[in-house]
């Protein structure tokens, strides 16, 4: 929920503040601007739209300079407009802030700001930012620094903040709180960003800010201070991203690229956490076998395709583990009177580790005393810095807005830690964990015959992409797959699309059936309990004349004499299949996008890392 990226050093900030944008636009694309100290003072160039309009912008009216701060808008307060965007100034043109947040108490600083004589230009709340800490500078502040602290301290919500000074030609001021952003150092000076892709290639050591703490970067050096003016030591982490993570590597999309990365992600996920003997290894979630011996509830709790991925665990853990699991979503998890307490562990499951909602949850959790593992992609993340134990997912920078690999590898986080946790319990054998690991050794190559299929999938999208709805269903593991296949359809393709559990159809869902619409049946397990109840399920939609598009095991002969158009997966334990069976639909869902030529990685109204409420 828009980037911000800052640079001080030797070199030219402009190029190396919109190829940081670039890789920052999938938080936002309302708008983009920068600001750069120029040899002529302090100048900015902002526009509404995406990086490209910006871009061009700066071909007819060039800026050269340093240092820099640039910034990438979903819009919260305010339309997109080029008076909305970022950098925002203050009265004098003398300061200039980029801000990713909310400014919750904006209104009334506004307010008091107006009542002093401050005039606003925008609708924003990051607008008083400026004019706040060009009204401590008129109250006798020592110095911008001192500044920067005292508005701070009037700030209440969240804030990643970059701000240049005119005066202060040599220095760029970072601050967080509750907003990601990082500090990279590099050999050519110093940066900020609200994530690392975005300058991975010019850093080599990144320092993780926390809450409360600001920045002061010259092209000396950085320090970290509280906002009270005291000097924090920090710590500095080698940079493990490869820079070429962050590139499309020929795809011609991220999310593409990401789909297609599975089968690798998850091997080496299994790699890292199944040793020689065949046992799970999950080092960093700490806990002893005691304590999950002791435990009496899971509560997992997540938004959007992570709770999907929330939903799945559940399934597992209460198949392998024998403890009551509860989900639920960020949103609502915050607001109802949740019952939990110490003997409950809380999972918050995040790709980015940083979405506003799920990480309030935690924070509710550990008020009431419960442990808190979290499954995460981001290293160094808020929510991995606040949780006693963490399994981290490994898949590598996900920069499409629609999550593909994060997900597969939060389902395998989940098969993992369900085998560790049923282990320690004594809830399932050594023997039946091992052949659970060896099923699971098995998905990463059922999900390169299914990409292996692609073209088949695309055929059968092209066919099915221009209804104006879709229905998704499937039971027991893979309801929470129908969900995410609609949600995927959704999200990029922009055709209404319903996820549902077969079984509760013909409470309502039926009406909807006619020889229109596309109904995407995950049917994929020949020998399970559910398999025949979803037969059944199916055929109530053929004796409405629904279009049935089934997803089949190999060398399932029942399905053709149903179905309109079949997309067949290996045969893989009815546990894991949702591993392989959501690839399928994440490229039935790309294709439907690219056929009705949609914008895939950077989907309408959409942004990746949602840190607000
Ligand atoms: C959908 C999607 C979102 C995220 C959700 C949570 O494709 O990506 O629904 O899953 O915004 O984000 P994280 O996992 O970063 O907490």
């Amino acid at each position: 929920m828009c980037g911000i990226v800052g640079y001080v050093g030797t070199e030219d900030a402009v190029p190396v503040l919109l190829d940081g944008l670039k890789r920052l636009e999938y938080r936002g694309y309302d708008s983009a601007g920068i600001a750069v100290q120029t040899k002529d003072g302090l100048q900015w160039r902002k526009c509404v739209g995406r990086l490209t309009e910006l871009e061009e912008a700066l071909s007819k009216h060039r800026l050269q300079g340093r240092p820099g701060i640039g910034h990438t808008r979903w819009a919260t307060h305010g339309e997109p407009s080029e008076i909305n965007s970022h950098p925002h100034l203050d009265g004098q043109g003398r300061v200039a802030v980029v801000h990713n947040g909310i400014i919750e108490n904006y209104q009334s600083l506004r307010d008091q700001l107006t009542a002093a004589g401050h005039h606003f230009l925008s609708a924003t709340d990051t607008e008083v930012i400026p004019h706040l800490i060009e009204q401590e500078l008129a109250n006798g502040a020592a110095d911008p620094e001192a500044a920067v602290r005292g508005a701070l301290k009037k700030a209440r919500g969240a804030y990643a903040l970059g701000i240049l000074f005119r005066d202060q030609p040599d220095t760029l001021y970072a601050a967080r709180l509750g907003s990601p952003l990082i500090v990279g150092l590099g050999d050519n000076g110093y940066y900020i960003a609200s994530d690392v892709p975005a300058v991975v290639k010019h850093i080599r050591e990144v320092i993780y800010l926390n809450d409360g703490e600001m920045a002061v970067l010259t092209s000396e050096g950085v320090t970290v201070k509280t906002l009270d003016g005291e000097t924090v030591a920090h710590t500095t982490h080698p940079v493990q991203m490869a820079p070429e993570a962050a590139e499309r590597a020929g795809f011609e999309t991220f999310m593409l690229k990401e789909i297609h990365e599975q089968p690798r992600v998850l091997r080496s996920l299994l790699e890292q956490h199944v040793n020689d003997a065949g046992q799970v290894q999950l080092p960093e979630v700490g806990f002893s076998d005691d304590y999950f011996q002791l435990l009496r509830r899971i509560m997992i709790v997540s938004c959007g395709t992570a709770y999907h991925a929330a939903m799945y665990g559940k399934f597992l853990l209460e198949h392998l583990t024998g403890l009551a699991v509860e989900t639920d979503l960020g949103s609502e998890f915050r607001y109802r009177s949740p019952r939990i307490e110490r003997d409950t562990l809380f999972v918050a499951v995040s790709q980015s580790g940083e979405t506003a909602d799920t990480l309030a949850s935690l924070r509710l959790a550990r008020e009431m005393k419960c442990k808190v593992c979290s499954i995460c992609n981001v290293q160094g993340s808020t929510l991995v810095r606040e949780s006693d134990s963490v399994v981290f997912t490994e898949a590598g920078p996900e920069i499409g807005v629609a999550s593909t690999k994060a997900y597969t590898a939060q389902l395998l986080a989940f098969a993992l830690f369900s085998i560790h946790v049923g282990r320690a319990r004594g809830e399932i054998t050594d023997a039946y964990a091992q052949e659970l690991l060896e099923a699971l050794a098995g998905v990463p190559d059922a999900i390169h015959y299914v990409l292996e299929r692609a073209d088949h999938i695309r055929a059968i999208a092209d066919k099915h992409h221009d209804g104006p709805s879709a229905l998704y269903l499937g039971r027991r593991f893979n309801y929470p797959t129908a969900l995410e296949g609609a949600l995927k359809n959704k999200e990029i393709s922009y055709q209404h699309a319903e996820g549902y559990a077969a079984g509760e159809m013909k409470h309502g869902p039926i009406a909807l059936i006619n020889e229109y619409l596309p109904v995407i049946c995950i049917c994929t397990q020949t020998a399970d309990e559910v398999y025949e109840k979803m037969i059944s399920n199916i055929k109530e939609v053929e004796a409405r004349h629904g279009r049935i598009i089934a997803l089949a095991t190999d060398g399932d002969k029942q399905v053709s004499t149903f179905a309109e158009d079949i997309i067949y997966v290996p045969a893989i334990r009815e546990e894991f299949s949702p591993l392989v069976n959501v690839v399928a639909l994440q490229l039935l869902a790309y294709y439907a996008a690219q056929a009705r030529g949609t914008d895939i990685d950077k989907p309408r109204n959409l942004a990746k890392s949602v840190t607000v409420e």
